[in-house]
Protein backbone atom coordinates (compact mmCIF):
# COMPACT_ATOMS: atom_id res chain seq x y z
CA UNK A 1 0.00 0.00 0.00
CA UNK A 2 1.54 3.18 -0.60
CA UNK A 3 0.35 6.84 0.64
CA UNK A 4 -1.24 9.80 -1.19
CA UNK A 5 1.84 11.76 -1.92
CA UNK A 6 0.51 14.92 -0.99
CA UNK A 7 -1.28 13.82 1.92
CA UNK A 8 1.98 12.42 2.96
CA UNK A 9 3.56 16.02 2.64
CA UNK A 10 0.43 17.59 4.54
CA UNK A 11 0.91 15.73 7.04
CA UNK A 12 4.79 15.75 7.56
CA UNK A 13 4.28 19.56 7.63
CA UNK A 14 1.78 19.22 10.09
CA UNK A 15 4.19 17.38 12.87
CA UNK A 16 6.87 19.90 11.56
CA UNK A 17 4.76 22.83 13.08
CA UNK A 18 3.92 21.02 16.55
CA UNK A 19 6.95 21.97 18.26
CA UNK A 20 5.39 21.65 21.86
CA UNK A 21 3.50 18.31 21.51
CA UNK A 22 4.65 14.82 23.35
CA UNK A 23 3.89 11.64 21.82
CA UNK A 24 3.04 8.74 23.90
CA UNK A 25 6.08 5.84 23.59
CA UNK A 26 2.80 3.61 22.96
CA UNK A 27 1.64 5.47 19.82
CA UNK A 28 5.20 5.24 18.14
CA UNK A 29 5.79 2.05 18.87
CA UNK A 30 1.71 1.15 17.14
CA UNK A 31 3.45 3.63 14.39
CA UNK A 32 6.43 1.81 14.22
CA UNK A 33 5.02 -1.76 14.30
CA UNK A 34 2.23 -0.34 11.53
CA UNK A 35 5.18 0.78 9.84
CA UNK A 36 7.38 -2.03 9.57
CA UNK A 37 4.71 -4.51 9.06
CA UNK A 38 2.88 -3.20 6.38
CA UNK A 39 4.88 -0.07 5.10
CA UNK A 40 2.03 2.31 5.82
CA UNK A 41 3.43 5.01 6.72
CA UNK A 42 6.22 7.30 5.15
CA UNK A 43 9.77 7.50 7.53
CA UNK A 44 9.17 11.06 7.33
CA UNK A 45 6.50 10.97 9.70
CA UNK A 46 7.70 8.46 11.96
CA UNK A 47 10.94 10.66 12.16
CA UNK A 48 8.64 13.51 12.90
CA UNK A 49 7.39 11.43 15.43
CA UNK A 50 10.25 10.67 17.15
CA UNK A 51 11.32 14.02 17.37
CA UNK A 52 8.68 15.01 18.93
CA UNK A 53 8.68 12.49 21.37
CA UNK A 54 12.12 13.91 21.99
CA UNK A 55 11.06 16.81 22.44
CA UNK A 56 9.01 16.50 25.68
CA UNK A 57 7.15 18.90 25.38
CA UNK A 58 3.28 18.83 26.18
CA UNK A 59 0.57 17.90 23.52
CA UNK A 60 -2.05 19.77 22.31
CA UNK A 61 -5.12 18.48 21.97
CA UNK A 62 -5.37 18.90 18.29
CA UNK A 63 -2.17 17.53 17.63
CA UNK A 64 -3.83 14.26 19.52
CA UNK A 65 -6.56 13.81 17.66
CA UNK A 66 -4.56 14.25 14.71
CA UNK A 67 -2.02 11.12 15.42
CA UNK A 68 -5.74 9.15 16.65
CA UNK A 69 -6.74 10.09 13.02
CA UNK A 70 -3.73 9.48 11.37
CA UNK A 71 -3.54 5.66 13.02
CA UNK A 72 -7.60 5.57 12.32
CA UNK A 73 -6.50 6.24 8.36
CA UNK A 74 -3.91 3.65 8.15
CA UNK A 75 -5.80 0.99 9.93
CA UNK A 76 -8.68 1.50 7.64
CA UNK A 77 -6.74 1.35 4.39
CA UNK A 78 -4.75 -1.57 5.86
CA UNK A 79 -8.63 -3.26 6.32
CA UNK A 80 -9.63 -2.05 2.54
CA UNK A 81 -6.74 -3.84 0.93
CA UNK A 82 -7.20 -7.14 3.00
CA UNK A 83 -10.73 -7.32 1.80
CA UNK A 84 -10.50 -5.87 -1.43
CA UNK A 85 -7.54 -9.07 -2.30
CA UNK A 86 -10.14 -11.36 -0.17
CA UNK A 87 -12.69 -10.18 -2.58
CA UNK A 88 -10.92 -10.50 -5.47
CA UNK A 89 -9.93 -14.24 -4.40
CA UNK A 90 -13.45 -15.09 -3.32
CA UNK A 91 -14.74 -13.92 -6.75
CA UNK A 92 -12.48 -15.11 -9.32
CA UNK A 93 -11.04 -11.93 -9.47
CA UNK A 94 -11.00 -9.79 -12.87
CA UNK A 95 -7.91 -12.49 -13.18
CA UNK A 96 -6.75 -13.47 -16.40
CA UNK A 97 -5.82 -17.51 -15.21
CA UNK A 98 -2.59 -19.02 -16.95
CA UNK A 99 -2.37 -22.86 -16.90
CA UNK A 100 1.45 -23.98 -16.39
CA UNK A 101 2.59 -27.82 -17.68
CA UNK A 102 6.22 -28.75 -16.61
CA UNK A 103 7.91 -26.43 -14.42
CA UNK A 104 8.53 -22.78 -16.18
CA UNK A 105 11.05 -20.50 -14.94
CA UNK A 106 10.41 -18.01 -12.28
CA UNK A 107 11.63 -15.70 -14.38
CA UNK A 108 8.93 -16.23 -17.01
CA UNK A 109 6.04 -16.79 -14.70
CA UNK A 110 6.95 -13.32 -12.76
CA UNK A 111 6.44 -11.48 -15.67
CA UNK A 112 2.42 -11.81 -14.88
CA UNK A 113 1.18 -9.48 -12.74
CA UNK A 114 -0.38 -10.98 -9.60
CA UNK A 115 -3.01 -8.38 -9.51
CA UNK A 116 -4.31 -9.33 -13.18
CA UNK A 117 -2.74 -13.25 -13.11
CA UNK A 118 -3.59 -16.31 -11.20
CA UNK A 119 -1.10 -19.05 -12.19
CA UNK A 120 -2.66 -22.23 -11.97
CA UNK A 121 -1.56 -26.17 -13.23
CA UNK A 122 2.08 -27.04 -11.99
CA UNK A 123 2.31 -23.43 -11.08
CA UNK A 124 0.04 -22.91 -8.50
CA UNK A 125 -3.61 -23.86 -7.31
CA UNK A 126 -7.29 -22.09 -8.35
CA UNK A 127 -8.43 -20.90 -4.70
CA UNK A 128 -11.17 -23.30 -3.66
CA UNK A 129 -14.82 -21.69 -4.82
CA UNK A 130 -13.01 -20.20 -7.89
CA UNK A 131 -13.87 -22.17 -11.49
CA UNK A 132 -10.59 -23.23 -13.28
CA UNK A 133 -10.52 -21.55 -16.68
CA UNK A 134 -7.50 -21.32 -18.14
CA UNK A 135 -7.07 -18.46 -20.54
CA UNK A 136 -3.55 -19.19 -21.54
CA UNK A 137 -1.38 -22.09 -21.68
CA UNK A 138 2.50 -21.85 -20.78
CA UNK A 139 4.41 -25.06 -21.33
CA UNK A 140 7.67 -26.90 -22.25
CA UNK A 141 7.63 -30.43 -23.18
CA UNK A 142 4.70 -31.79 -21.80
CA UNK A 143 2.82 -33.30 -24.43
CA UNK A 144 -0.31 -31.58 -25.07
CA UNK A 145 -3.40 -33.67 -25.45
CA UNK A 146 -6.53 -31.53 -27.15
CA UNK A 147 -8.87 -32.35 -24.48
CA UNK A 148 -7.04 -30.78 -21.55
CA UNK A 149 -7.25 -27.40 -23.58
CA UNK A 150 -10.04 -26.21 -22.12
CA UNK A 151 -13.00 -23.75 -24.22
CA UNK A 152 -11.75 -20.61 -22.37
CA UNK A 153 -7.84 -20.78 -23.88
CA UNK A 154 -7.03 -18.48 -25.70
CA UNK A 155 -3.60 -18.75 -26.57
CA UNK A 156 -1.30 -21.54 -25.83
CA UNK A 157 2.92 -20.66 -25.46
CA UNK A 158 5.58 -22.89 -25.83
CA UNK A 159 8.68 -22.16 -23.97
CA UNK A 160 11.21 -23.21 -26.51
CA UNK A 161 11.36 -23.53 -30.68
CA UNK A 162 9.49 -26.68 -31.31
CA UNK A 163 5.65 -27.26 -31.26
CA UNK A 164 5.30 -31.02 -32.20
CA UNK A 165 4.32 -31.36 -28.95
CA UNK A 166 1.08 -29.26 -29.24
CA UNK A 167 -2.17 -29.92 -31.03
CA UNK A 168 -1.20 -27.45 -33.50
CA UNK A 169 -4.06 -28.13 -36.34
CA UNK A 170 -6.84 -28.79 -33.91
CA UNK A 171 -5.75 -25.55 -31.93
CA UNK A 172 -5.80 -23.77 -35.49
CA UNK A 173 -9.42 -25.28 -35.84
CA UNK A 174 -10.45 -24.23 -32.42
CA UNK A 175 -8.92 -20.30 -33.42
CA UNK A 176 -6.37 -20.37 -30.36
CA UNK A 177 -3.13 -18.99 -31.51
CA UNK A 178 0.01 -21.16 -30.56
CA UNK A 179 3.79 -18.99 -29.96
CA UNK A 180 6.88 -20.49 -29.65
CA UNK A 181 10.39 -18.76 -28.64
CA UNK A 182 12.31 -18.84 -31.69
CA UNK A 183 15.82 -17.35 -30.74
CA UNK A 184 15.58 -17.35 -26.91
CA UNK A 185 17.62 -20.32 -26.58
CA UNK A 186 20.06 -19.52 -29.49
CA UNK A 187 22.94 -17.65 -27.60
CA UNK A 188 22.99 -21.16 -25.76
CA UNK A 189 23.38 -23.75 -28.63
CA UNK A 190 25.68 -21.06 -30.18
CA UNK A 191 27.90 -21.45 -27.38
CA UNK A 192 27.98 -25.35 -27.60
CA UNK A 193 28.30 -25.06 -31.20
CA UNK A 194 31.25 -23.22 -30.99
CA UNK A 195 32.42 -26.05 -28.00
CA UNK A 196 31.85 -28.62 -30.43
CA UNK A 197 34.31 -26.92 -32.86
CA UNK A 198 37.11 -26.82 -30.15
CA UNK A 199 36.27 -30.28 -29.60
CA UNK A 200 36.80 -31.22 -33.00
CA UNK A 201 40.17 -29.16 -33.79
CA UNK A 202 42.18 -30.74 -30.59
CA UNK A 203 42.34 -33.88 -29.54
CA UNK A 204 40.40 -33.04 -25.64
CA UNK A 205 37.44 -35.75 -25.32
CA UNK A 206 40.20 -38.05 -26.66
CA UNK A 207 42.77 -37.07 -24.17
CA UNK A 208 40.65 -36.95 -21.52
CA UNK A 209 39.28 -40.45 -22.05
CA UNK A 210 42.96 -41.65 -22.23
CA UNK A 211 44.14 -40.13 -18.97
CA UNK A 212 40.74 -41.03 -17.44
CA UNK A 213 40.48 -44.93 -18.81
CA UNK A 214 44.22 -45.88 -19.48
CA UNK A 215 46.97 -43.62 -17.54
CA UNK A 216 44.99 -43.40 -13.91
CA UNK A 217 44.11 -47.67 -14.42
CA UNK A 218 47.97 -48.27 -15.19
CA UNK A 219 49.64 -45.60 -12.72
CA UNK A 220 49.08 -44.76 -9.14
CA UNK A 221 51.84 -42.67 -8.62
CA UNK A 222 51.95 -38.75 -9.43
CA UNK A 223 55.21 -38.14 -10.93
CA UNK A 224 54.62 -41.24 -13.18
CA UNK A 225 51.13 -39.83 -14.01
CA UNK A 226 52.77 -37.11 -14.98
CA UNK A 227 55.73 -38.50 -16.85
CA UNK A 228 52.84 -40.66 -19.45
CA UNK A 229 50.75 -38.03 -19.72
CA UNK A 230 53.91 -35.73 -21.14
CA UNK A 231 55.03 -39.19 -22.99
CA UNK A 232 50.88 -39.61 -24.59
CA UNK A 233 49.89 -36.38 -25.34
CA UNK A 234 51.60 -36.21 -28.68
CA UNK A 235 48.71 -38.63 -29.77
CA UNK A 236 45.96 -36.28 -29.45
CA UNK A 237 47.50 -33.04 -31.05
CA UNK A 238 45.07 -30.72 -33.03
CA UNK A 239 45.10 -27.85 -35.28
CA UNK A 240 43.83 -24.51 -34.64
CA UNK A 241 40.60 -22.98 -35.71
CA UNK A 242 41.54 -19.79 -36.98
CA UNK A 243 42.44 -19.52 -40.85
CA UNK A 244 40.28 -22.47 -41.54
CA UNK A 245 37.23 -22.40 -43.58
CA UNK A 246 33.52 -22.93 -41.48
CA UNK A 247 30.40 -23.50 -43.74
CA UNK A 248 27.62 -22.72 -41.70
CA UNK A 249 24.46 -24.61 -42.74
CA UNK A 250 21.50 -22.51 -41.66
CA UNK A 251 21.63 -19.30 -41.17
CA UNK A 252 18.73 -18.36 -39.19
CA UNK A 253 19.01 -17.51 -34.96
CA UNK A 254 21.49 -20.40 -34.08
CA UNK A 255 23.66 -20.25 -37.72
CA UNK A 256 24.05 -16.88 -37.88
CA UNK A 257 25.49 -16.20 -34.58
CA UNK A 258 27.81 -19.41 -34.76
CA UNK A 259 29.62 -17.55 -37.90
CA UNK A 260 29.61 -13.92 -36.37
CA UNK A 261 31.32 -16.12 -33.32
CA UNK A 262 33.84 -18.02 -36.33
CA UNK A 263 34.25 -14.64 -37.90
CA UNK A 264 35.63 -13.21 -34.53
CA UNK A 265 37.84 -16.73 -34.33
CA UNK A 266 39.66 -15.45 -37.89
CA UNK A 267 38.02 -18.34 -39.10
CA UNK A 268 36.64 -17.79 -43.23
CA UNK A 269 33.08 -18.42 -42.45
CA UNK A 270 30.98 -19.78 -45.86
CA UNK A 271 27.06 -19.68 -45.40
CA UNK A 272 24.21 -21.76 -46.85
CA UNK A 273 20.53 -21.23 -46.45
CA UNK A 274 17.98 -21.36 -49.49
CA UNK A 275 15.16 -20.06 -47.28
CA UNK A 276 17.21 -17.88 -45.68
CA UNK A 277 14.08 -14.66 -44.16
CA UNK A 278 15.30 -11.27 -45.27
CA UNK A 279 15.25 -10.13 -41.35
CA UNK A 280 18.06 -13.16 -41.30
CA UNK A 281 19.64 -12.00 -44.22
CA UNK A 282 20.04 -8.14 -42.83
CA UNK A 283 21.21 -9.51 -39.55
CA UNK A 284 24.15 -11.73 -41.27
CA UNK A 285 27.73 -10.21 -41.52
CA UNK A 286 28.68 -9.56 -44.98
CA UNK A 287 31.87 -11.81 -44.91
CA UNK A 288 30.03 -14.40 -45.11
CA UNK A 289 30.18 -15.79 -48.74
CA UNK A 290 27.52 -17.03 -49.62
CA UNK A 291 27.28 -20.99 -51.01
CA UNK A 292 25.36 -22.27 -54.05
CA UNK A 293 24.61 -25.27 -53.21
CA UNK A 294 25.39 -27.90 -50.19
CA UNK A 295 28.33 -29.66 -52.52
CA UNK A 296 29.85 -26.12 -53.05
CA UNK A 297 29.79 -25.85 -49.32
CA UNK A 298 31.01 -29.11 -48.12
CA UNK A 299 33.61 -29.45 -51.16
CA UNK A 300 35.18 -25.70 -49.32
CA UNK A 301 35.54 -26.47 -45.77
CA UNK A 302 37.58 -27.64 -42.92
CA UNK A 303 34.86 -27.62 -40.41
CA UNK A 304 31.07 -27.84 -41.21
CA UNK A 305 28.13 -26.68 -38.86
CA UNK A 306 24.66 -27.92 -39.22
CA UNK A 307 22.03 -25.27 -38.12
CA UNK A 308 19.06 -26.26 -40.19
CA UNK A 309 15.74 -27.73 -39.15
CA UNK A 310 14.96 -30.89 -39.37
CA UNK A 311 11.95 -31.18 -41.88
CA UNK A 312 10.55 -34.69 -42.50
CA UNK A 313 11.01 -35.68 -46.32
CA UNK A 314 12.96 -32.33 -46.82
CA UNK A 315 16.09 -32.18 -44.53
CA UNK A 316 15.89 -35.99 -43.81
CA UNK A 317 18.89 -37.50 -44.75
CA UNK A 318 19.76 -33.98 -46.68
CA UNK A 319 23.84 -34.56 -45.52
CA UNK A 320 24.23 -37.85 -47.19
CA UNK A 321 26.25 -39.99 -48.96
CA UNK A 322 26.81 -37.59 -52.14
CA UNK A 323 27.32 -34.29 -50.18
CA UNK A 324 29.52 -36.01 -48.12
CA UNK A 325 31.39 -37.13 -50.80
CA UNK A 326 32.73 -33.70 -51.80
CA UNK A 327 34.19 -33.35 -47.88
CA UNK A 328 38.32 -32.70 -47.34
CA UNK A 329 39.88 -35.56 -46.12
CA UNK A 330 39.61 -34.37 -42.75
CA UNK A 331 36.74 -31.85 -43.01
CA UNK A 332 34.79 -32.33 -39.15
CA UNK A 333 31.24 -31.97 -38.86
CA UNK A 334 28.88 -30.46 -35.72
CA UNK A 335 25.80 -30.75 -35.37
CA UNK A 336 23.44 -29.39 -32.72
CA UNK A 337 20.27 -29.60 -35.28
CA UNK A 338 18.90 -32.87 -34.90
CA UNK A 339 20.75 -35.90 -35.45
CA UNK A 340 18.65 -37.31 -38.79
CA UNK A 341 19.55 -34.59 -40.92
CA UNK A 342 22.55 -36.47 -41.08
CA UNK A 343 23.12 -39.96 -43.24
CA UNK A 344 25.31 -41.78 -40.01
CA UNK A 345 25.71 -44.46 -42.25
CA UNK A 346 27.22 -43.34 -44.74
CA UNK A 347 29.26 -40.94 -42.92
CA UNK A 348 30.57 -44.40 -40.99
CA UNK A 349 31.04 -45.51 -44.40
CA UNK A 350 33.50 -43.28 -44.87
CA UNK A 351 35.24 -43.25 -42.06
CA UNK A 352 35.60 -46.30 -41.79
CA UNK A 353 37.57 -45.89 -45.26
CA UNK A 354 40.44 -43.63 -43.73
CA UNK A 355 38.37 -40.26 -43.51
CA UNK A 356 40.11 -38.23 -40.85
CA UNK A 357 37.32 -36.14 -39.65
CA UNK A 358 34.96 -35.80 -36.73
CA UNK A 359 31.98 -35.87 -35.95
CA UNK A 360 30.58 -33.79 -32.89
CA UNK A 361 26.96 -34.38 -32.48
CA UNK A 362 24.36 -33.32 -29.78
CA UNK A 363 22.64 -36.33 -30.13
CA UNK A 364 22.87 -40.56 -30.62
CA UNK A 365 23.95 -41.68 -33.81
CA UNK A 366 22.15 -45.19 -34.33
CA UNK A 367 25.91 -45.92 -36.72
CA UNK A 368 28.08 -44.22 -35.11
CA UNK A 369 27.52 -44.00 -30.91
CA UNK A 370 30.59 -45.30 -30.07
CA UNK A 371 33.03 -45.11 -33.47
CA UNK A 372 36.18 -42.93 -32.18
CA UNK A 373 35.76 -40.05 -34.51
CA UNK A 374 31.90 -39.61 -33.24
CA UNK A 375 31.60 -37.56 -30.18
CA UNK A 376 28.45 -38.04 -28.73
CA UNK A 377 26.78 -35.00 -26.19
CA UNK A 378 23.64 -35.72 -23.92
CA UNK A 379 21.39 -32.63 -25.91
CA UNK A 380 22.67 -29.89 -24.02
CA UNK A 381 22.49 -27.32 -26.54
CA UNK A 382 19.79 -25.48 -24.94
CA UNK A 383 19.95 -26.90 -21.75
CA UNK A 384 21.34 -23.81 -19.62
CA UNK A 385 19.95 -21.94 -17.03
CA UNK A 386 19.74 -18.71 -19.25
CA UNK A 387 18.11 -20.38 -22.07
CA UNK A 388 15.53 -21.61 -19.60
CA UNK A 389 15.05 -18.45 -18.42
CA UNK A 390 15.02 -16.29 -22.02
CA UNK A 391 12.31 -18.43 -23.38
CA UNK A 392 10.15 -18.30 -20.42
CA UNK A 393 10.56 -14.90 -20.45
CA UNK A 394 9.74 -14.57 -24.02
CA UNK A 395 6.81 -16.84 -24.03
CA UNK A 396 5.20 -14.98 -20.87
CA UNK A 397 5.37 -12.04 -22.38
CA UNK A 398 4.11 -12.85 -26.05
CA UNK A 399 1.18 -14.00 -24.24
CA UNK A 400 0.57 -10.97 -22.02
CA UNK A 401 1.34 -8.49 -25.38
CA UNK A 402 -1.75 -10.48 -26.97
CA UNK A 403 -4.18 -10.44 -24.19
CA UNK A 404 -3.31 -6.93 -23.57
CA UNK A 405 -3.06 -5.57 -27.02
CA UNK A 406 -3.95 -8.38 -29.10
CA UNK A 407 -0.43 -8.61 -30.86
CA UNK A 408 0.82 -11.36 -32.14
CA UNK A 409 4.09 -11.98 -32.57
CA UNK A 410 5.86 -15.65 -32.98
CA UNK A 411 2.67 -17.63 -33.79
CA UNK A 412 3.48 -21.10 -35.65
CA UNK A 413 -0.29 -20.96 -36.40
CA UNK A 414 -1.64 -17.43 -36.82
CA UNK A 415 -0.65 -14.55 -38.78
CA UNK A 416 1.83 -11.92 -37.45
CA UNK A 417 -0.60 -8.59 -36.23
CA UNK A 418 0.23 -5.59 -34.73
CA UNK A 419 -1.68 -2.52 -34.85
CA UNK A 420 -0.59 0.60 -32.74
CA UNK A 421 -3.11 2.42 -30.42
CA UNK A 422 -4.40 5.60 -31.92
CA UNK A 423 -6.96 6.66 -29.33
CA UNK A 424 -7.39 5.60 -25.39
CA UNK A 425 -10.90 5.85 -25.70
CA UNK A 426 -11.51 3.81 -28.59
CA UNK A 427 -12.77 0.40 -27.90
CA UNK A 428 -10.52 -2.62 -29.58
CA UNK A 429 -12.38 -5.77 -30.80
CA UNK A 430 -10.16 -8.81 -31.68
CA UNK A 431 -12.09 -11.26 -33.97
CA UNK A 432 -10.53 -14.76 -34.88
CA UNK A 433 -12.50 -16.02 -37.99
CA UNK A 434 -12.20 -18.76 -41.02
CA UNK A 435 -10.21 -17.14 -43.67
CA UNK A 436 -12.87 -17.34 -45.95
CA UNK A 437 -14.11 -14.70 -48.77
CA UNK A 438 -16.80 -12.84 -47.15
CA UNK A 439 -16.36 -13.33 -43.50
CA UNK A 440 -14.47 -9.62 -43.35
CA UNK A 441 -17.51 -7.82 -45.31
CA UNK A 442 -20.12 -9.30 -43.05
CA UNK A 443 -18.39 -8.20 -39.99
CA UNK A 444 -17.82 -4.42 -41.37
CA UNK A 445 -20.96 -4.62 -42.47
CA UNK A 446 -22.39 -5.42 -39.23
CA UNK A 447 -20.67 -3.00 -37.31
CA UNK A 448 -21.72 -0.09 -39.89
CA UNK A 449 -25.59 -1.72 -39.51
CA UNK A 450 -25.14 -0.91 -35.49
CA UNK A 451 -23.66 2.38 -36.16
CA UNK A 452 -20.48 1.69 -34.79
CA UNK A 453 -17.39 4.06 -36.57
CA UNK A 454 -14.22 2.62 -37.20
CA UNK A 455 -11.06 4.31 -36.48
CA UNK A 456 -8.74 1.82 -37.50
CA UNK A 457 -8.61 -1.88 -38.81
CA UNK A 458 -6.10 -4.61 -39.00
CA UNK A 459 -6.97 -7.80 -41.31
CA UNK A 460 -4.82 -10.33 -41.63
CA UNK A 461 -4.50 -14.39 -42.57
CA UNK A 462 -2.63 -17.47 -42.31
CA UNK A 463 -3.60 -20.62 -44.44
CA UNK A 464 -7.16 -21.03 -43.02
CA UNK A 465 -7.14 -18.42 -40.58
CA UNK A 466 -7.76 -14.72 -40.35
CA UNK A 467 -7.48 -12.34 -37.22
CA UNK A 468 -8.91 -9.10 -37.28
CA UNK A 469 -8.19 -5.92 -35.03
CA UNK A 470 -10.84 -3.45 -35.28
CA UNK A 471 -10.60 -0.14 -33.32
CA UNK A 472 -14.52 1.02 -32.58
CA UNK A 473 -15.36 4.65 -31.63
CA UNK A 474 -18.05 5.16 -28.85
CA UNK A 475 -18.44 1.54 -28.58
CA UNK A 476 -21.15 0.54 -25.88
CA UNK A 477 -20.61 -0.79 -22.38
CA UNK A 478 -22.20 -3.29 -20.21
CA UNK A 479 -25.11 -5.86 -21.63
CA UNK A 480 -25.14 -3.42 -25.28
CA UNK A 481 -21.16 -4.48 -25.52
CA UNK A 482 -22.41 -7.85 -24.80
CA UNK A 483 -24.57 -7.75 -27.42
CA UNK A 484 -22.54 -6.37 -30.42
CA UNK A 485 -20.07 -9.62 -29.42
CA UNK A 486 -23.21 -11.76 -29.71
CA UNK A 487 -24.17 -11.24 -32.75
CA UNK A 488 -20.30 -10.81 -34.27
CA UNK A 489 -20.52 -14.28 -32.78
CA UNK A 490 -23.55 -15.54 -34.79
CA UNK A 491 -21.90 -14.81 -37.95
CA UNK A 492 -20.92 -17.72 -40.25
CA UNK A 493 -17.16 -18.26 -39.89
CA UNK A 494 -16.75 -16.44 -36.52
CA UNK A 495 -14.75 -18.25 -34.15
CA UNK A 496 -14.28 -15.78 -31.18
CA UNK A 497 -14.35 -12.36 -30.06
CA UNK A 498 -12.61 -10.10 -27.39
CA UNK A 499 -13.28 -6.22 -26.62
CA UNK A 500 -9.82 -5.01 -25.12
CA UNK A 501 -11.34 -1.61 -23.54
CA UNK A 502 -8.17 0.20 -22.81
CA UNK A 503 -5.50 -1.71 -23.57
CA UNK A 504 -4.98 -2.98 -19.77
CA UNK A 505 -5.23 -6.50 -18.25
CA UNK A 506 -7.12 -5.19 -15.21
CA UNK A 507 -10.23 -5.84 -17.50
CA UNK A 508 -9.91 -9.16 -16.80
CA UNK A 509 -10.91 -12.14 -19.13
CA UNK A 510 -14.25 -11.45 -19.24
CA UNK A 511 -14.74 -9.90 -22.45
CA UNK A 512 -13.93 -13.62 -24.25
CA UNK A 513 -16.69 -14.99 -26.24
CA UNK A 514 -15.80 -17.81 -28.48
CA UNK A 515 -18.76 -19.44 -30.41
CA UNK A 516 -19.89 -22.76 -29.04
N1 LIG B 1 20.58 -28.86 -29.73
C1 LIG B 1 19.57 -28.21 -29.20
O1 LIG B 1 19.27 -28.32 -28.03
C2 LIG B 1 18.79 -27.26 -30.07
C3 LIG B 1 18.16 -26.15 -29.49
C4 LIG B 1 17.49 -25.27 -30.32
C5 LIG B 1 17.41 -25.50 -31.67
N2 LIG B 1 18.00 -26.61 -32.18
C6 LIG B 1 17.95 -26.90 -33.62
O2 LIG B 1 18.58 -25.87 -34.32
C7 LIG B 1 17.84 -25.59 -35.50
C8 LIG B 1 18.08 -24.16 -35.88
O3 LIG B 1 17.55 -23.30 -34.86
P1 LIG B 1 17.34 -21.74 -35.13
O4 LIG B 1 16.77 -21.19 -33.89
O5 LIG B 1 18.57 -21.16 -35.70
O6 LIG B 1 16.22 -21.82 -36.25
P2 LIG B 1 15.88 -20.72 -37.35
O7 LIG B 1 14.55 -21.05 -37.85
O8 LIG B 1 16.11 -19.37 -36.80
O9 LIG B 1 16.96 -20.98 -38.49
C9 LIG B 1 16.95 -22.09 -39.33
C10 LIG B 1 17.53 -21.65 -40.66
O10 LIG B 1 17.69 -22.81 -41.46
C11 LIG B 1 17.36 -22.43 -42.79
N3 LIG B 1 17.06 -23.60 -43.61
C12 LIG B 1 15.87 -24.19 -43.82
N4 LIG B 1 16.02 -25.22 -44.67
C13 LIG B 1 17.33 -25.27 -45.00
C14 LIG B 1 18.10 -26.13 -45.83
N5 LIG B 1 17.55 -27.13 -46.50
N6 LIG B 1 19.42 -25.90 -45.93
C15 LIG B 1 20.00 -24.88 -45.25
N7 LIG B 1 19.32 -24.05 -44.47
C16 LIG B 1 18.00 -24.24 -44.33
C17 LIG B 1 16.20 -21.49 -42.62
O11 LIG B 1 16.02 -20.69 -43.78
C18 LIG B 1 16.63 -20.69 -41.42
O12 LIG B 1 17.33 -19.53 -41.78
C19 LIG B 1 16.40 -25.87 -35.07
O13 LIG B 1 15.61 -26.21 -36.19
C20 LIG B 1 16.53 -26.99 -34.12
O14 LIG B 1 16.36 -28.23 -34.78
C21 LIG B 1 18.69 -27.48 -31.42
Amino acid sequence: MTLDPTRTRRTHLDFGACHGGVVPKSWISSLTMLSRSRNVLPRSVLASSVRLARAQSTASDAELSMLEALLKDAKKRKSDEAKAAAAAVDGGGPKFQVQTFNAISPSGLSRFPSANFMLTGSSGKVPDGVAEEPHAILLRSHKLQSPEVQDSVRAIARCGAGTNNIPLDEMTKRGIPVFNTPGANANSVKELALCGLFLAARGVVEGINHVTDVILKEETEHKKINARVEKDKSKFAGGELQGKTLAVLGLGNIGAMVAESALALDMDVIGFDPKISVDAAWRLPSEVKKMGSLAEAFAAADYVSINMPYIKGVTHHIIGEEVLSQMKPGCSLVNFARAEIVDGAALKKLYDAGHKGKYVCDFPDEFLTGHKQFICIPHLGASTDEAEDNCAKMAADQILNFLETGTIKNSVNFPAASLDRQEEDNARLCIVNTNKPGVLGEITTLLGSLNLNIAQQLNTSRDEIAYNVVDLQDFPEGDAATEVQEKILSLDGVISTRIIWTGSVHEGPKSFMVKA
